[in-house]
Order: C-alpha cells, then structure tokens, then sequence
C-alpha cells in the first residue's frame, strides 16, 4: 500500500509540546505552566528578531562588527536594482580570511578539521595547518594561471582537499564550483560548460562500502567535451592513476615545488562573487545558484551562531557532503568562520556497520550533530541497539535539515540519540538562501521546539505564508511560504541567466521571494515546511528536478516521450517514477527498464532512485500537447484525478490505470 505523504499538520495534533532551554548549560525539559511568551522567546531572540525588522540598519551594521572587514563599507543595502540586492556596499573582505587568518593567533594550535573515512584512516588539520596548507594550495592556483573571477570545477569527495580547494579559490578571489561526487558525466559536462571553467581538480576515486569509485574517469569524460578546461589537476590519493600528460597536473609534483608560500588573500569586494553551487529547477536545466563574499559570509557566520551555538570546546559533525549546499555552509564557511573543530567522514552511516557515525561521535567526542531525515530512517531500521552500544553523552545538540522530518523519524531521534533529552534544531534553508532561514536558534537562548515544526524565523528573516492570491493564510492554513525582504545569504542570481533569477524567485509574487515550498505557520508564529510546491523532487534529501530526469531519458535511443513524477518511500521521502513512451521499434521488457534506470544513473548520477518505470503508449496531453504531469502522479499514486478537463486524450490516462494495476 503506498505511504501516506508526510503530513505535519496530522503530526501537530499527535504530539505533545515539549519545551527545552538550557539553564547553567543543562537542559531541562521546561514546566508548562510558564506564560507563553517565557517559554517562547528568550530575550536575546525576541529583542534581536524585532530590532532586525524594525531597525535594520542599524542591526546589520552592529552584526557586520562580528567577522573583520579589509575595509568598512558605505552601505547596509542596495535595493536600487531589486531584486538584484546587493549588501554591505563598497566594502572590503575576504571570506578566508575570517575562516583562518583570523583564528591563528588565538587559536592556530586548535584543530579546524578532522577527517576520518570508511577504514578508520584519519587526518587532523589545526588552524595552523589548514591556513599552510589553502596558501600552498593557492599558490599552485596562480602558478597555474587562475586569476580573481576565474571559474574553477572541483570533484572530490568528503576528502580534507576539498575545503583546501575551496578556501583556496576563494583566497585568490576565484570562483569554486563544487560539484557532488554523486553525480555522473553528464551533469559534470553541463556544469563545467555552463560556469565555462578553466580548471578542473579531482582525483583518482573515492571508497564506498569498501568499493573503489573511479572519479577520474569521469572528469576524463567530462572533459573531452568542455572547451574551456585548460588544465586537469589531480590529487593522488594511491599508485592507481592515469594521467594524460597534455592536460593533467599532478598536485603532489606542484606542491613540493610551491613549498610554504603564503599568499595574501585577495582584497574582494564584499560583492564579488565565491562561489556557484548549481541545483535543480523545473526546467532541465540546473541553475548555478552563486553567492558573495559579504553577505554569504556574514550570513553563514552568524546562523553557525545563532542555531548551532559553536563555542570553542565543540565538536560539530554534520554528515552532509561538501558537494551541497550545507556543506558549504556548515562544514566550510560557517564553522570555521567561528573557529569551530568539525568532523569530516568520508563514507556512509552504514558500513562496515550501522553504528559507523555512533562510533565517531564517541571516539571524537561530538557534541553537535547535524544530519537529514533519510539518514535517521535508514539507521532506524537497524534497530536502536546500535546506538545503544555507543557512549553519546557528549551530545548537546542535534539538527536536521533537507526534507521534513516525518513523526517516526523524529520520535526515534530524539529518544535514542538524544535520549530524551536534546534539542533537535530542524533547520529550513536552500541552496539559495546561502545559509539557515528557519529554526530554533540555541545561540539566542530559543530552544523552544514543538516536534515537527521547523521554528521561528531567524533575526533579519521576513517570512510569511501567503495563498495563491498573494495574502497571508489563517494560522494552520497550507500556502506558500515567501521571504518578505532580503537577507544577506540571499542568492546573488543564477549564473549567466538573470532572467532566470527575477522569473524563478520574485514573479509568482510581486517583490518577494519565493522559495517553492509549501507551509504551514501556526498561531504562535511557528513555521512547518510541507514540502516542495514545484517538480522539484528530494530524493533522499538530494534535490533534483524531474525534467532533468526526463531530458537524460528521451536522450536514450529507446525512449520517445517521459513523464517524471516524485512518490514517497518508507526511506529516502521521495523516489521517482516515470511514464515512458518507446520508439518504434522497441518493446516494453523488463531488460529495457532495467537498462534505461542503468543509463539514468550513468548519465547523470546514482543519487536518482526509481521505484518504478511504466511503458504506456501516450502520455496524458492537453490539447495544446503539453504532457500532463499531475494526471500521471494521480494515476500513479492513486489519487484523485481532479480538473481533466483539458485532456486531450481520456484513453491516455486509462491506459496508465491499468498498466499501473498490473504492477501493484
Ligand atoms: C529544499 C532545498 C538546505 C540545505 C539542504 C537542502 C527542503 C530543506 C528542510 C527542512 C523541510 C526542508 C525544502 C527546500 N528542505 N530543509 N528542515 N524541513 N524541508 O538544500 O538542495 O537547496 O533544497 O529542501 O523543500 O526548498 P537544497
């Protein structure tokens, strides 16, 4: 029987509120006879929240003081050219020179990184070291001709080089686009080719569940077709690697003859551009989301703070890779901005056992962690001994972000990790939103939580639910949510295609920005995301669009027409489906279906998971032949058709009806 979609609303009513603060740095579970308004906002919070709507000049120039600026800037913010806003203007900063210089006097000896991957291997980087290393590495940037604004691709996986590579493009003023080392040829080619990059760095594999995955070859056929990759430069990570001796350059050889150069950051604009992260959209092509070095910094520096509460005796393992966006932001930039320790595992939270990152938590001591809802439900499967075999006292505060948490997932979390006793910080953001909008906020004494919702607003964060007409719902009405006024971590645009920016996030409605996801906000002001309102699908929290999907299918030689929809999964929230149409020529098997999910993987990555392909001979059409993916999704899911007026084709759509009670 298909699962009920998530619903937080039916979850609102199933649970009691708890509520949580720390006293002393203890966590009590808070009396709930206490007036509403004590056991909501803590001061901090509540004073912060208002000053930052009501006085915003004067909030942001007091909380730029936190990271140090090369030069002071002239202007909070330029809203001249909205929706193209633009913050702290005419100043001066680098983001890596807040993430390392600045720490080394008062903290160089303290480690900034610790990597650990599947074997057990580790490394440590203290700030120290990992400010010698990005300078070395940055040097080897400029020895091989990367300028200020140049575009550098990097594929690597959880490996201590990646933020090397990062922070060292950045120092030098280049621009990082890191792509996921899930994510096959296809997508790598689309990415180079859009950013136009001059350089690729990689490496020769990663290990999974013991099994070697050849990186490099990928890259190598990525490559042959991208133009404007001038150089390919490799980390050698064992003997087994081919190089092609025109294009590739080894960064071991580099390195040694770079020596222990220091190279001074470059003196960016607080408007100049980091980095370009890309995601997925409802059109087939991904968008390169890029922020800046200013407000992106500043805004990842202060929600580290406010949700996370990173002070020095902490260690934070977020189990994100890199290659999203919250790694960026809560593995690079945000903690070590703060000067926070963090844990980098290179692996999967299931082998060689199921206790793999309970095991890291005791044996590093973690004290913030950080993870999404399908990590919880996969290890929830294994059964709560695993967690039970490990010493977790050290815990202090759990998060979890990508997808809504379902109540399941929730409830074993909190009583198993948190014993019952931990806040669990459900943070709500985007790739866009440069860093975390909605949560409960430790950092300000809020760690008010009513289980299933994401929380209140961050300082400075204008949110609202609006319904289709624009207007704010009723409390506990389902709507829009929209982000009434900038912030600093908002996206800069969308690389190369400012139309795609205004069209996407500022026209459904008039001079707010839309972020594409359904809420709900209760009358005490908290927010429940529900889920994506667009055909964007979060597979295993990975985003990714269906028509990306669709494009990669009617690439191969069989197929004619596809329609791509989302259904939920007991595990990963969402997995895909599609409805396909062959070319003359071709029969329905179930080789062909096998083989087409095989070609999906390939071409664009194993993080798109089917549960399913239907061979139908039509797709439900209008009149006017657009395919009519919400029929398909409703025949699939077994739902209610809704409005089919405008079908075309009514056999269509029985067709589908039975090809689908066949299978199920
Ligand atoms: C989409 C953004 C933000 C970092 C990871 C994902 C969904 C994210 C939550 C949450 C409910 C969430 C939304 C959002 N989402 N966090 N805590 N509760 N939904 O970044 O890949 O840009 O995806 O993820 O649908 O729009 P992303």
């Amino acid at each position: 029987a298909p699962l009920p979609f998530i619903n937080r609303q039916n979850m609102l009513t199933l649970e009691i509120l708890l509520y949580l603060t720390t006293i002393n740095n203890k966590r009590f579970i808070m009396p709930e006879n206490l007036p509403f308004e004590e056991r909501y906002y803590q001061p901090p919070y509540k004073q912060l929240y208002r000053e930052s709507l009501e006085e915003p000049e004067k909030f942001w120039l007091r909380m730029s003081e936190e990271i140090e600026w090369f030069s002071p800037f002239q202007k909070v913010l330029d809203e001249s050219n909205a929706p193209f806003y633009r913050w702290f203007i005419g100043g001066k900063v680098n983001i890596t020179y807040n993430a390392l210089d600045r720490h080394l006097k008062t903290r160089g000896n303290k480690v900034a990184i610790y990597w650990e991957n599947e074997k057990g291997e580790s490394r440590s980087l203290t700030y120290f070291q990992l400010y010698n290393e990005v300078n070395r590495f940055a040097k080897i940037l400029q020895d091989l001709g990367i300028q200020k604004g140049d575009r550098v691709l990097i594929y690597l996986p959880l490996m201590p080089e990646l933020p090397i590579a990062m922070l060292a493009c950045a120092r030098i003023g280049a621009i990082h686009s890191v792509v996921f080392s899930g994510f096959s040829t296809q997508a790598v080619i689309d990415r180079i080719n859009d950013a136009k990059a001059k350089l690729v760095i990689t490496t020769s594999h990663t290990v999974r569940r013991g099994k070697r995955v050849e990186l490099k070859r990928i890259i190598d056929e990525a490559v042959s077709q991208a133009p404007t990759v001038e150089k390919v430069l490799v980390i050698k990570r064992d003997e087994e690697i081919e190089l092609n001796e025109e294009r590739d350059v080894l960064y071991q050889d580099l390195i040694k003859r770079a020596g222990y150069k220091k190279v001074e950051p470059e003196n960016t604009d607080s408007t100049d551009p980091l980095f370009i992260l890309y995601t997925s959209g409802t059109t087939g092509k991904p968008k390169g989301i890029y922020h800046l070095h200013g407000g992106y910094g500043l805004w990842t520096h202060l929600t580290t703070k406010w949700v996370f509460d990173l002070r020095d005796d902490d260690i934070f393992f977020n189990t994100a890779d890199i290659g999203w966006i919250t790694g960026h932001s809560y593995i690079v930039y945000g903690p070590l901005q703060n000067g926070a320790t963090v844990l980098m595992y290179e692996g999967v939270p299931d082998y060689p056992n199921p206790d793999r990152w309970w095991e890291l938590v005791e044996k590093y001591g973690v004290t913030v962690f950080y993870t999404s809802p399908t990590a919880i439900r996969t290890l929830m499967r294994y059964g709560e001994e695993w967690v039970k075999a490990h010493d977790l006292s050290t815990l202090r505060l759990l998060g979890s972000v990508g997808e809504p948490i379902n109540p399941e997932a929730w409830r074993w979390y909190f009583k198993n990790v948190g014993k019952s006793q931990l806040p669990i910080v459900d943070t709500w953001w985007q790739t866009e939103t440069g860093g975390i909008m909605i949560s409960a906020t430790p950092g300000l004494g809020n760690y008010m939580l009513k289980p299933s919702a994401n929380g209140l607003p961050l300082p400075g964060v204008d949110a609202e639910v609006f319904d289709e007409e624009g207007k704010p719902t009723k409390a506990r009405e389902k709507g829009y949510i929209v982000i009434k006024r900038p912030w600093p971590g908002i996206l800069a645009g969308v690389w190369g295609d400012p139309e795609r920016y205004v069209k996407t996030y500022f026209s459904k409605f008039q001079g707010v920005y839309y972020p594409g996801d359904y809420a709900v906000k209760d009358e005490d002001g908290f927010f429940y995301i529900l889920g994506r309102a667009d055909e964007v699908l979060k597979i295993a929290g990975h985003r990714i669009g269906t028509r990306e999907i669709e494009d990669v299918l009617i690439s191969h030689p069989a197929v004619a027409e596809s329609a791509v929809i989302g259904i939920p999964d007991p595990v990963r929230g969402e997995v895909a489906v599609a409805a396909v149409v062959l070319k003359q020529g071709y029969q329905p098997s179930d080789e062909l279906r096998k083989s087409l999910i095989e070609y999906v993987k390939n071409t664009l990555g194993p993080i798109v998971v089917f549960s399913g392909i239907y061979f139908v001979t039509k797709l439900p059409k209008t009149r006017s032949g657009k395919i009519m993916r919400r029929v398909v999704r409703s025949v699939i899911s077994g739902q209610s058709l809704g409005d089919t007026s405008t079908l075309e084709d009514e056999t269509s759509v029985d067709e589908l009806k039975k090809i689908v009670e066949e299978f199920s």
